[in-house]
């Protein structure tokens, strides 16, 4: 599919065919596709919990907010973001630092100025923690959908949800924000999709301070 198209017609669909499922190789082969989207420093903060089980995705969708689409949807993903994810020892960050120097982008006696590098930029403070964390994972998630869109699928973005909630519920420790709920699956065509929404211009998106 074009990547104009894929973006047209990605859409966020509200309701979901029960009668239509999605395969686990679907789902690898979109995952694997999102797992192309830059990151800061590479360090690619997301994980993803996949929901296929009934139960489970009736606990879920009773901590966010009884959006029906959670348990008609054949499989939702809990995107994760790791807070963590720029620290010295955590394991994505040590397998970065040990991957960029195999590949020659970066020297092992660097090591050093790669976790004061990071520290800096990404550590600082709370803020910044969660702020790394959440627009990585955003790109992440944004390729997913548009390469749910590909593959032929329809998905729905959704972040209301009580996040203690969802922690509680899946067991997510501290280091994980919980940036969104992707439902996968197709959409039930004996239902009318909602006409597209407006989106801003090009004029309105430009600000100068
Ligand atoms: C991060 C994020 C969270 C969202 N959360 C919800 C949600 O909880 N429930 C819902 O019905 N729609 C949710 N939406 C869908 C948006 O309302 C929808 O994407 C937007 O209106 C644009 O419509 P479109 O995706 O069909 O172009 C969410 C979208 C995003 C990107």
């Amino acid at each position: 599919m074009e990547f104009k198209e894929a973006m047209k017609q990605r859409r966020a669909v509200n309701f979901f065919d029960p009668t239509k499922d999605v395969t686990d190789a679907q789902i690898k082969q979109i995952i694997e596709t999102a797992a192309l989207a830059p990151s800061g420093f590479n360090l690619q903060p997301w994980r993803v919990i996949i929901l296929r089980d009934k139960e489970k995705k009736e606990t879920l969708r009773k901590v966010a907010m009884n959006q029906p689409k959670i348990t008609e949807a054949p499989v939702v993903l809990i995107i994760l973001a790791d807070r963590e994810g720029w620290k010295k020892g955590n394991t994505e960050f040590e397998k970065d630092f040990v991957e960029s120097v195999k590949a020659g982008i970066m020297k092992q006696e660097q090591y050093d100025w790669f976790c004061n590098a990071t520290n800096s930029l990404y550590g600082a403070t709370a803020e910044r923690q969660l702020a790394f964390a959440c627009k990585n994972t955003g790109f992440f998630a944004m390729s997913l959908m548009l390469a749910a869109k590909d593959a032929g699928l329809d998905s729905h973005p959704m972040d209301g949800f009580d996040i203690d909630g969802v922690r509680k519920a899946f067991n997510i420790s501290d280091q994980y924000w919980i940036p969104m709920l992707i439902a996968i699956g197709h959409f039930d065509k004996t239902k009318t999709l909602l006409p597209p929404k407006w989106r801003k211009s090009y004029d309105e998106i430009l600000i100068n301070f």
